[in-house]
């Protein structure tokens, strides 16, 4: 301890502290478990009620809702801008490639918000539903809960390049590491987010490159022989790109950790799910294996990951604003 110092804070720690505080407020750290907890308890169980009655006829729905996600946080950040359909001022993000015809659950969305502005009339927002409702999907699907961090407001913008640019299936994986080193999330979150793909479904459009020339007229070397022939089998050479698959073919609709021993067995649906495990010198290699031998540390580090994607750049604050239809920016 040097002679200025005493056992009471400094001016300048405290300074700094101050600054520090600045900081995390500004990077958008201060979403919070409680944020509604006096202006509308009951969000959660309002979402997931609607998402529980949503899956009454609708299998993957806990899937799709999951996935709106992951595709609304990438592009922009988290702000729902996902969910702003096409007008004179919005490229709507849900014609872009990835999501044409694939992302689905828009009209669940719909319903969550009616029940929740029922409840809390102007307060919660669009971009908060998508996280609840990935957090009740999973967790009803088998998988973990987590406590999901909220204060995020939606959106006034769209970005359909950004979702152009959204991680593809044939993406390699490196090109998969540096799309998420761009939004700040790790390898690990990479392997876990991934994990996802342990329910729901794929168009053959998807992974039929995998199937018939690959490279040199082969399939892809890394796909399991009885699974390239069951595959096969359903995306048949000149057959419809459409045809869906399960993108878990061991437990097609629950969450658990076969997505994982999946890859051990060479049976990643997509390219971009086996080279997780099998390019050569794969840094995600002993996370994929350690994930595969434990479920609960897959939960806990899929839980952390979600809590992690779910802060890429939310709106906080007086920034953006609460739509009150998810649809459209509020007055357009
Ligand atoms: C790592 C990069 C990723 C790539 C390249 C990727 C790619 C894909 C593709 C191509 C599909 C099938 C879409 C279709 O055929 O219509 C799909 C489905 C799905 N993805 Fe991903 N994904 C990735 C990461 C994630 C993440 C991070 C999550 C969530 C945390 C996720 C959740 C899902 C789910 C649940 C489905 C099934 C959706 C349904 O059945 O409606 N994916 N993904
Ligand atoms: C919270 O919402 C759920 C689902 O809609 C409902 O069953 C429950 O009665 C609500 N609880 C309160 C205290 O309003
Ligand atoms: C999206 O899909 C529809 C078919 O449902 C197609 O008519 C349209 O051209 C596609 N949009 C884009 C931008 O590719
Ligand atoms: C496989 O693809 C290559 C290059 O994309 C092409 O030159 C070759 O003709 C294809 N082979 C077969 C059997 O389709
Ligand atoms: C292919 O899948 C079967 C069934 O899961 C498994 O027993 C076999 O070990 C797998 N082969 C390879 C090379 O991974």
């Amino acid at each position: 301890m040097t002679p200025s110092s005493s056992s009471s804070t400094s001016p300048l720690a405290v300074l700094a502290i101050f600054m520090m505080a600045l900081l995390l407020r500004e990077s958008g750290a201060q979403l919070s478990p409680t944020f509604y907890s006096s202006t509308c308890p009951n969000v959660s169980a309002i979402v997931r009620s609607v998402v529980l009655q949503a899956h009454g006829s609708d299998a993957r729905i806990y899937a799709s809702l999951t996935r709106l996600h992951f595709h609304d946080c990438f592009v922009i950040g988290c702000d729902a801008s996902i969910l702003l359909d096409e007008t004179s001022t919005i490229m709507s993000e849900k014609t872009a490639i990835p999501n044409n015809n694939s992302v689905r659950g828009y009209d669940v969305v719909d319903n969550i918000k009616t029940a929740v502005e029922m409840a809390c009339p102007g307060v919660v927002s669009c971009a908060d539903i998508l996280a609840l409702a990935a957090e009740a999907s999973v967790n009803l699907a088998g998988g973990p809960s987590w406590s999901v961090p909220l204060g995020r407001r939606d959106g006034t913008t769209a970005s359909r390049s950004g979702a152009n640019n959204l991680p593809a299936p044939f993406d390699t994986l490196a090109n998969l590491q540096s799309k998420f080193t761009a939004v700040g999330l790790s390898d690990t979150d990479l392997v876990a987010l991934s994990g996802a793909h342990t329910f729901g479904r794929a168009k053959c459009s998807t992974f039929s490159n995998r199937l018939y020339n690959f490279s040199n007229g082969n399939p892809d070397p890394s796909l399991n022989s009885s699974y390239l022939a069951t595959l096969r089998s359903s995306c048949p050479q000149g057959g419809s790109g459409d045809t869906l698959n399960n993108l878990d073919p061991a437990t097609p609709d629950t969450f658990d950790n076969k997505y994982f021993t999946n890859l051990q067995s060479h049976r990643g649906l997509l390219q971009s799910d086996q080279e997780l495990l099998s390019t050569s010198g794969a840094s995600t290699a002993p996370t994929v294996n350690s994930f595969a031998g434990s479920q609960s540390s897959f939960f806990t580090s899929f839980s952390a990951s979600m809590v992690n994607m779910g802060n890429i750049k939310p709106l906080t604050g007086s920034s953006g604003q609460i739509r009150s239809n998810c649809r459209k920016v509020n007055g357009s």
